[in-house]
């Protein structure tokens, strides 16, 4: 039994999130989460919501609110849908909290420390009006190199050219319209440079990475430069320096605060569970592994800049040091990233016409259907396009037909002719076949989604069931009424093939499993389901997080023999087919054009 750590990806508190989203950390996570417990390991997944920084800062400018109130609104949207969509975190909390805020920054404290992280003032453009930094992405112009006259301050998207906002020729504010000003403001930097030869160490250590993760790391390793980790922002955590930390307009920058949630939640759960130690077991041991799971443009933060920051605040960068107050802390075993899913060809993001919200499409087509879509056509390996008409054949034709249909049919007949599981007489070589190929994917699936290939693993899964289907219409057990005992043979062998699959197919359609373990005469918790919960830490408004108790659930990763003479339940059907029609126009509330 290993310690595994699921470190997701914490969703911005800036809106709802739509279904690109959670196709980048969400169902990965939770597939591989669920994987991993079924196979008797003791998971530790953790996430929460990233409240701090600009984008929640806009956001609730937008909205007349303040930024703790756009927090406190998006955080509980997101954590619904997220329990909605199944996802098993044993904590998914906020990093607004006050834990939150001292695990960063005792973090920070140790960098400085050390002499990983260092002040330098440099020349930032801030908003007049606010005092705010106005980042870079926020700042528009005429492009000093083509002219084109919506250039971005980070880059430009007609010419491809890398830019900073000051070369730009007139320079405004996206927000405001204004002219930022350009000031000499100082900032702490995470001194990447003197972390280049602990890191590049490190990776070479890695082996199972995606290619595209590992190539994107090594080219970054190439080409370090100091980076900055403050912002003169009254949005963020305070700086815990002498001179520095009463000062409302600096604060730390939202993707160093964020990337050390993951611990600060291992923390708060180990708090919450009254075991505050026990966090160690998946952060200081040797044999504990952490994968963490994302969307490509998150590649950077946690392949460099988090490791980056753990080898620091551990004291073994190149200039050696003490570790934090937690003591050494162990790097990420793998990084999992997904691609985008797109629509149409465009990334799929909130400022564009067609978003598909997590919360309109659970409602309409429930959370296995997603799942299952996100699992079997998501962006696993490559951008890919997201069509309702795929949608609507993948759901109709794989779920509901192929799977659905095969439980269906033998559990109906099963229950007309016995109304319980009935007793195999002896096997003819035909059953055996379909009996070992099912058993046999507890290894073949097993070993794709250890290794987080998900595609593959729904896949083979996906070609077992088809075994399953034909084994039916090969030995047609409705033409069998005048051989009743072979009739019962069949029968049993298909239950035990419905059972298995059903149990490989656990990590993707957790809600249909349990329907299917009902179906089969089960009883109890089969699948567990995170549940939501209000807590509060003192001197501070309670807040809902997600946890669980996922340990007590019945299923595990291995073939169960069904139990002969169990009461079989008279099934309803698995999954509902969606309207052809859909294919062609989209839902109403996210209509093709
Ligand atoms: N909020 C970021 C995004 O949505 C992800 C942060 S992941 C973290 O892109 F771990 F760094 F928090
Ligand atoms: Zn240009």
């Amino acid at each position: 039994m290993s310690k595994i750590l699921a470190a997701v990806a914490w969703p911005y508190a800036n809106g709802p999130r739509h279904i690109g989203h959670v196709s980048g950390f969400g169902v990965p996570s939770d597939v591989f989460a669920r994987y991993q417990r079924m196979a008797g390991n003791d998971v530790l997944m953790v996430s929460g919501t990233d409240e701090h920084g600009t984008a929640i800062q806009v956001q609730a400018d937008k909205e007349g609110l303040t930024p703790q109130q756009t927090a406190d609104k998006y955080h509980r949207i997101i954590a619904e849908d997220l329990q909605n969509l199944g996802l098993t975190y044993d904590l998914y909390t906020r990093t607004t909290t006050l834990n939150h805020a001292g695990v960063v920054q005792e973090l920070f404290r140790a960098l400085h420390a050390n002499g990983y992280v260092v002040a330098k003032t440099q020349l930032g453009a801030i908003s007049p009006s606010t005092g705010r930094t106005l980042a870079d992405r926020y700042i528009e112009g005429t492009c000093p190199i083509c002219g084109y006259d919506g250039a971005r301050g980070d880059q430009c998207d007609n010419c491809g050219n890398q830019l900073d906002p000051i070369d730009l020729i007139n320079p405004h504010s996206r927000l405001n319209g204004e002219t930022p000003k350009f000031v000499q403001t100082e900032h702490f930097f995470l001194d990447l440079p003197s972390l280049a030869g602990s890191l590049g160490k490190w990776l070479s250590t890695r082996h199972d990475w995606r290619p595209n993760v590992m190539n994107f790391s090594l080219q970054l390793l190439k080409d370090l430069k100091p980076r900055p980790i403050t912002r003169d922002l009254d949005w963020g955590i305070p700086i815990p320096l002498e001179g520095w930390r009463e000062n409302p307009m600096k604060s730390i920058y939202v993707w160093f605060d964020a990337v050390i949630g993951y611990l600060s939640a291992s923390i708060e759960w180990a708090k919450r569970r009254g075991t505050p130690e026990a966090w160690r077991e998946w952060w200081q041991n040797p044999d504990a592994r952490s994968y963490y799971f994302m969307g490509k443009d998150n590649i950077t933060f946690h392949s460099v800049i988090w490791p980056g920051i753990l080898l620091g605040a551990n004291g073994q960068g190149d200039k050696g040091g003490e570790p934090s107050g937690f003591g050494p802390l162990d790097l990420p075993t793998e990084i999992v990233s997904s691609e985008y899913l797109t629509m149409s060809g465009s990334k799929f993001s909130t400022s564009r016409s067609t978003v598909i919200y997590v919360r309109d499409f659970l409602r309409d087509f429930g959370p296995d259907a997603l799942r299952y879509f996100i699992a079997v056509a998501g962006p696993e390996n490559q951008d890919t396009d997201f069509t309702w008409e795929e949608f609507v054949r993948r759901t109709n034709s794989e779920l509901a037909n192929d799977w659905g249909n095969l439980v269906n049919r033998s559990v109906s007949m099963a229950f007309k002719n016995n109304g319980s599981i009935p007793a195999p007489g002896t096997l003819q070589q035909i059953d055996a076949e379909v009996l070992a190929a099912t058993r046999e994917g507890f290894a073949s699936v097993g070993d794709l989604l250890g290794k987080a290939h998900f595609k593959q693993g729904i896949l083979e899964t996906m070609r077992l069931v088809s075994l399953g289907n034909k084994y039916l219409s090969d030995t047609e057990p409705w033409k069998m009424k005048d051989d009743p005992a072979r009739r019962d043979t069949v029968l049993h062998t298909t239950l035990q093939v419905v059972s298995d699959l059903n149990t490989l197919l656990t990590p993707f359609l957790p809600h249909a499993s349990q329907k299917v373990f009902e179906t089969l005469g089960g009883s109890g918790i089969w699948a567990a389901q995170p549940t939501m919960a209000e807590v509060s830490e003192e001197g501070s408004a309670g807040y809902p997080i997600l946890t669980g108790d996922y340990a007590d659930q019945l299923a595990a990763w291995q073939s169960r023999p069904v139990a002969v003479g169990r009461r079989l339940a008279k099934p309803a059907p698995l999954f509902t087919k969606v309207d052809e029609a859909l294919g062609e126009a989209g839902p109403q509330w996210a209509p093709v054009e």
